[in-house]
C-alpha cells in the first residue's frame, strides 16, 4: 500500500505519518509540504530515516508537480491534510486560504482522477458547522448539522468538503471526509491556543486570552484523531463524513489555568486582550457515526494528554524554540502587539 500525506512536515500530518509508519510495517508513505511557516522538516527528522518513507517539496496547487509525482509514486490512498490552518491568520490574509485550501484540493483530486485511486480523504475541521451557543449545551454538531462558517479559514475548508463530495457524485472520485475537533500534542505550531499557552509560561511572558476566556472548544489529543482516519481509510464507506470528537468541551480560561497550575507558573500571567473578529462560541462534536460504524473511541483523557504534551514540550525546547526564534517574532508583534 502507498500512502500520500500531503501537508506532512505540519502538525497532524506529521504526528500520522509516525502513527502510520509504527503501526503498518508493509506501506510506503509519501509525504508531499510546501514547507510554510507551519511546516518543519525536523519535525520529521525520524521518518527521514525510514526507507518506507519519502518526502517531496512541492506546492499542492502545482497541478506539474502534483501529476508528477502521482505517475512516479501511483498512490493507493491519498490523506489531504494540506491546509492554512489558522483562523487569526485567514483574518489577517484570506489569499493563501483560498488557493492552498480549495484550489489545492481539487489539483489533487484531477490527480486522482486522471491515475486512479482507492480513496482521496480529505482531513476537514468541525469549523464548518460555525458554532453552537453557550447557554445550549445539549446541542453537538452531527454529520447532519448544516455547514454555517465564520472565518476565512473555516469557509475555504467548507467550500473544500464541498467540492470533494461534487467529486465523488459527479466523477465518482471514492472519497471520504473526517471533520474534528480541537486536537492537541507534540509538533504542534506555537501560534495556536494550547502550545502558545505552554511555551509563553515557560517563558514567563503574558498569556494572552482573547475577550472573556469563555469561548469552549472539545480537545481531542492528536493520537486519536490519526487513529479514526486509519479507521476512516481502511473502513469507512464511499461518499461518507465522519465527524471526530472525544465530548472534551472546555473553556479557554480553564485550559489556561491548566497549563499555568502542570507548569507552577503564576495566573497574574493571563491578560485578557481584544477578542478575535467574528469569534466562534463554542464547538461540541457528537461522534456517534464513527463509534457505531467504525468502533472508534478516544483512548487518551484530557488529563494524560496535557500532561504528555507538557513533558513533550519540556523536552523538546529546541523544536519550539527555534520557530519562535524567527519570522514568528514579527508574527507575534503584529499579531499580539496592539492587542
Ligand atoms: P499545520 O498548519 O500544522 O500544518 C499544515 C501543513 O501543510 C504544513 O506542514 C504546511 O507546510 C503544509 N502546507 C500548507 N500549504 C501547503 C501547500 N500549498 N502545499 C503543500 N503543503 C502545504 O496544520 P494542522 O493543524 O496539522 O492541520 C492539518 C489539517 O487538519 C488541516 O487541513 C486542518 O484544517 C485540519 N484540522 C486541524 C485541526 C487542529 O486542531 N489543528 C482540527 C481539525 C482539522
Ligand atoms: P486556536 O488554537 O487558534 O484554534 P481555533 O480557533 O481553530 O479553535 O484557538 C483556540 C481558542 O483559543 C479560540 O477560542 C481562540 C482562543 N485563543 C486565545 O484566547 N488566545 C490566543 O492567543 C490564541 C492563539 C487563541
Amino acid at each position: 500500500m502507498t500512502i500520500i500525506v500531503t501537508g506532512g512536515a505540519g502538525f497532524i500530518g506529521s504526528n500520522f505519518i509516525y502513527y502510520m509508519l509504527d503501526k503498518h510495517e508493509d506501506y510506503r508513505i509519501i509525504c508531499v509540504d510546501k514547507l510554510t511557516y507551519a511546516g518543519n522538516l525536523s519535525t520529521l527528522e525520524r521518518a527521514l530515516n525510514d526507507e518506507r518513507f519519502r518526502f517531496v517539496k512541492a506546492d499542492i496547487c502545482d497541478r506539474t508537480a502534483v501529476n508528477k509525482l502521482f505517475e512516479e509514486e501511483k498512490p493507493d490512498i491519498v490523506v489531504n491534510f494540506a491546509a492554512e490552518s489558522h483562523v487569526d491568520r485567514s483574518i489577517e490574509n484570506p489569499d493563501i486560504f483560498l488557493q492552498t485550501n480549495i484550489i489545492g484540493t481539487a489539483v489533487l483530486m484531477d490527480a486522482c482522477r486522471k491515475y486512479g485511486i482507492k480513496r482521496f480523504h480529505q482531513v476537514s475541521t468541525d469549523e464548518v458547522y460555525g458554532d453552537l451557543p453557550l447557554d445550549r449545551p445539549d446541542l453537538f454538531f452531527t454529520e447532519e448539522t448544516p455547514i454555517h462558517t465564520s472565518s476565512p479559514y473555516s469557509s475555504s475548508k467548507a467550500s473544500a468538503d464541498l467540492l470533494v463530495q461534487a467529486y465523488n457524485r459527479t466523477y465518482g472520485l471514492p472519497i471520504t471526509i473526517s471533520r474534528c475537533s480541537n486536537n492537541y500534542g507534540p509538533y504542534h505550531f506555537p501560534e495556536k491556543l494550547i502550545p502558545l499557552m505552554i511555551a509563553n509560561a515557560l517563558n514567563d511572558k503574558p498569556l494572552p486570552v482573547y475577550g472573556k476566556g469563555e469561548n469552549v472548544r472539545d480537545w481531542l489529543y492528536v493520537e486519536d484523531h490519526c487513529k479514526a482516519i486509519d479507521l476512516i481509510i481502511h473502513n469507512g464507506k464511499d461518499g461518507e463524513v465522519y465527524n471526530i470528537g472525544g465530548h472534551n468541551e472546555k473553556t479557554n480560561i480553564e485550559i489556561v489555568k491548566i497549563i499555568c497550575k502542570e507548569l507552577s507558573k503564576p495566573e497574574s500571567l493571563i491578560t485578557y486582550v481584544k477578542d478575535r473578529a467574528g469569534h466562534d462560541l463554542r464547538y461540541a462534536i457528537d461522534p456517534a457515526k464513527i463509534h457505531k460504524e467504525l468502533g472508534w473511541l478516544p483512548e487518551t483523557k484530557f488529563e494524560d494528554g496535557i500532561k504528555k504534551t507538557i513533558k513533550w514540550y519540556l523536552e523538546n525546547r529546541s523544536w519550539w524554540q527555534e520557530i519562535i526564534s524567527g519570522e514568528y517574532q514579527n508574527y507575534y508583534e503584529k499579531m499580539y502587539g496592539n492587542r
